[in-house]
């Protein structure tokens, strides 16, 4: 019992020490702000976008080390012919790829205090020739299409932790899945709604916060609900969250699915 409730703890700690580094992140981002653009600390969304920048510039290589211990690295080799990457932040998923298996990549990246890495990584990856950064948010149908992205034209959709910040998640799967080939892929690796009761408050209780601070990241997601809703799926090798990340803040669903031929 005394084992439970300490590992409970432990668990539910660690996004506020997140937390804590997202705020001192945000100190740094709005001394910068204030320094090069003082009016955008006016603007909410420009101020989340920084803090958000700020973070990921710190945090986005060690979490990158970290899911290395995960199914993230051989899930991402999977991915083939033309590739959607959603949310590539500063290229933490580019060394991954098999370079052999792709054609193009399009990383689709809203957050432009990320894009300087990013290009970095491209380059450092080799992938200079067939990658192309598309500077808006998945829900961006006027930029997408003007980087030449259409219907039906995507062989894989790469989504590593960003389901949860987009907006409105049902509609953006419904788009996400129209942009996607018959047969196909689309590969996950997202933090979701627990299935554990007491989990889920702590989940709730932290998204009061949380979003302002992880650049619109939500804790409490249905994104399965979200994937399977957006149309037919063929072959499904979707792994939900298990019983052991029952105390978990942050359990996964991982995996790939494919859209029906
Ligand atoms: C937690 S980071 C993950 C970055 C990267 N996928 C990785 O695994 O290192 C979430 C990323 O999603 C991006 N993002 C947020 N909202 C988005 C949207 N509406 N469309 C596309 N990307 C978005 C963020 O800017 C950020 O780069």
């Amino acid at each position: 019992m005394a084992l439970y409730i300490f590992e409970r703890s432990t668990a539910y700690i660690r996004p506020l020490i997140f937390l804590m580094i997202a705020a001192s992140a945000g100190i740094l981002a709005l001394m910068r702000l204030s320094i090069r653009s003082p009016s955008s600390i006016f603007s909410l969304a420009k101020l989340k976008d920084a803090i958000f920048g700020q973070l990921w510039l710190i945090m986005g290589p060690k979490i990158a080390e970290a899911d290395q211990e995960t199914s993230v690295p051989s899930l991402v080799a999977q991915a083939s012919g033309v590739v959607l990457e959603i949310g590539p932040g500063i290229g933490s998923q580019l060394p991954r790829f098999d370079k052999s298996k792709i054609t193009k990549v399009y990383g689709v990246e809203p957050c432009l205090h990320l894009h300087d890495g990013l290009r970095r990584q491209i380059k450092e990856s080799g992938l200079d020739d067939i990658y192309e950064i598309v500077p808006c948010g998945i829900e961006d149908v006027v930029e997408l299409k003007k980087h030449g992205i259409a219907l039906s034209m995507i062989d894989t959709v790469l989504s590593i932790q960003v389901l949860c910040s987009v907006p409105d998640p049902d509609e953006m799967m419904r788009r996400i899945y129209a942009l996607m080939k018959p047969n196909g892929r689309l590969i996950v690796y997202e933090h979701v709604k627990s299935t554990d009761n007491l989990s889920v408050i702590v989940q709730n209780m932290y998204n009061v916060i949380w979003p302002f601070f992880v650049g619109d990241c939500n804790l409490n997601r249905n994104t399965e609900r979200s994937i399977m809703q957006a149309g037919t799926w063929g072959k499904n090798q979707l792994t939900p969250p298990t019983a052991e990340d029952a105390w978990s803040p942050l359990p996964r669903l991982q995996g790939s699915l494919w859209k029906a031929g």
